[in-house]
């Protein structure tokens, strides 16, 4: 117990508390913030003896009742101790606070303590990540046409099972709704050739997520994975994140150069490819370097990550059968999302493992976050059962290849001269590389001071990839989500920024 302290200097620092006979909050309840701020902060000490609430009432013109209130919440979290007839004492066990250091931890601005060296590694790993936001306008990547979702039907699906709960509304299956699990694996089957059970799909909070268990329970720090340089950023942080070294290994117009991995990194444990539609050069894997790939992974017992993130969008031809349905070695994770083909905000996406896999992701999942929300699960099961997922792939499929069409004739009839535009056989961007000199990040600036967005392809190499993995110079144009008019408008300022006017 620290010595008693004066009544006069206890008098004052009651009657100095702060009180707001204004504010929306109890007085009672200001009372018991200002006297638990007073003791963590060290103003009023472990044994310091309080003045009887008449006294206390009086001190600072309230009632007795505010203060019996406000004595009483203090002394049931603790923080006092009375007895009836000896006086009310700060409790013994309250520790002598120290002031708060004002003084950051090196390395971690704002942050009083540093994180650990793993946190450091999660929270840098993808800090450069540049995310427009704010209304929609020429050339946004990374969006779908978002005013052609049935917004009503989806409303209606969701309302009909809220009013309906049942036990499923308690915790539920890591892995994910079953009736979804089974929807999707038939669609997965039908229009990917995955080969798959419903056992074998793990539902998770978009490809983000999924790319984030498989980077953690597969690879251990250190461990080398391949990544496509250029290549998706949210790819190569969860690596990262997980103190993977990132071989950036690089792409040409069949895809992954397999035989320059296999020759500067063949120890690697893990390859993460976009197949089907490479982002962001666009290109699709030839089936050599798709045997190739698989070849290695089944040699060296790696796994291969198969991000199929938006090829529900082809324009010239059904969908690419999957780098999964090639594979006989169990060594691909299939990874797919609903981000593109319903909308980023609804966060749902989806892995298929081989089985003792995707128990183990479950598992995963299971520490994450128990399991995705289970309404829009359902909801989106709902969906699919009842034709309208089917529907809306095919509107938005007609509406992006219009919008497809429209940009590349923009080009060709203003741009021509001044872009060279990559495959443009599916998705939701264009590539297109500068035929001058421009400068990407320049360029990219120029458009945001003229209202449009030009995404640089610098944007996604890797700062430590050498010549190997170097690519022109250019820009990824978004088209799906932008009107005519604006892509008709984006095309003309890109023109006049190009053409230095
Ligand atoms: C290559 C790639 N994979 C996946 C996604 C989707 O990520 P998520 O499902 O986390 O929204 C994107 C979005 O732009 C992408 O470009």
């Amino acid at each position: 117990m620290i010595a008693a302290m004066p009544t006069s200097h206890v008098n004052s620092l009651i009657a100095a508390l702060p009180l707001d006979r204004g504010a929306a909050e109890p007085l009672f309840r200001q009372l018991y913030g200002a006297i638990k701020a007073a003791i963590l902060d060290g103003r009023m000490g472990p044994g310091m003896q309080l003045p009887p609430t008449r006294a206390f009432c009086r001190l600072l013109a309230v009632s007795r009742q505010t203060v019996l209130n406000a004595y009483a919440l203090l002394a049931a979290e603790g923080y006092l101790d009375g007895t009836v007839g000896r006086g009310t004492f700060i409790s013994p066990d309250v520790p002598l606070s120290v002031p708060p250091s004002a003084a950051p931890a090196p390395g971690t601005p704002g942050l009083l303590r540093p994180l650990s060296a793993r946190g450091q590694g999660v929270v840098t790993a993808m800090r450069q990540v540049a995310i427009h936001r704010g209304p929609l306008r020429a050339f946004r990547v990374g969006m779908p046409r978002i005013d052609h979702f049935p917004f009503d039907v989806w409303t209606r699906l969701e309302a009909r099972r809220w009013r309906r709960p049942d036990h499923q509304f308690g915790y539920s299956d890591p892995a994910g709704f079953l009736p979804l699990r089974e929807l999707l694996c038939v669609y997965l089957k039908a229009s990917r050739g995955v080969r798959c059970t419903p056992q074998q799909i793990v539902i998770t909070s978009g490809s983000q997520q999924a790319l984030f268990l498989l980077s953690t329970i597969l690879l251990a720090p250190g461990d080398a994975a391949w990544m496509e340089s250029p290549g998706y950023r949210g790819a190569s942080g969860p690596l990262r994140a997980a103190g993977a070294r990132v071989f950036p290994v690089p792409v040409d117009a069949q895809g992954l150069d397999v035989a320059y991995g296999v020759a500067h990194c063949p120890q690697a444990k893990l390859a993460y490819v976009t197949p089907s539609h490479q982002m962001p050069l666009g290109v699709s894997m030839s089936l050599p370097r798709r045997l190739a790939l698989l070849a290695w992974a089944a040699q060296h017992k790696a796994w291969l990550v198969e991000d199929d993130y938006d090829s529900e969008y082809r324009y010239t031809g059904a969908p690419l059968a999957s780098l999964q349905s090639l594979d006989r070695a169990g060594c691909v994770v299939y990874v797919g999302t609903l981000s593109k083909v319903l909308f980023p905000g609804l966060r749902l996406g989806y892995m298929v493992a081989p089985p003792a896999l995707a128990e183990a992701l479950a598992q995963a999942k299971a520490v994450m976050d128990r399991h995705t929300a289970i309404v829009p699960q359902m909801a989106l099961a709902d969906f699919i059962a009842e034709g309208h997922f089917g529907r809306h792939i095919r509107r938005t499929r007609d509406s992006n290849a219009e919008r497809r069409d429209l940009l590349l004739r923009g080009i060709a009839r203003e741009l021509d001269d001044q872009l060279a535009c990559g495959p443009a056989d599916s998705g939701l961007e264009l590539c297109a590389y500068f035929r001058g000199a421009h400068e990407e990040e320049a360029v990219a600036r120029a458009g945001l001071e003229r209202g449009i967005e030009l995404r640089p392809l610098g944007h996604y190499a890797d700062p430590q990839a050498g010549a190997a993995c170097a690519t022109p110079a250019g820009l990824l144009l978004g088209f799906a989500a932008i009107p005519p008019a604006e892509l008709a408008h984006g095309v003309q300022e890109l023109g006049r920024i190009l053409r230095g006017r």
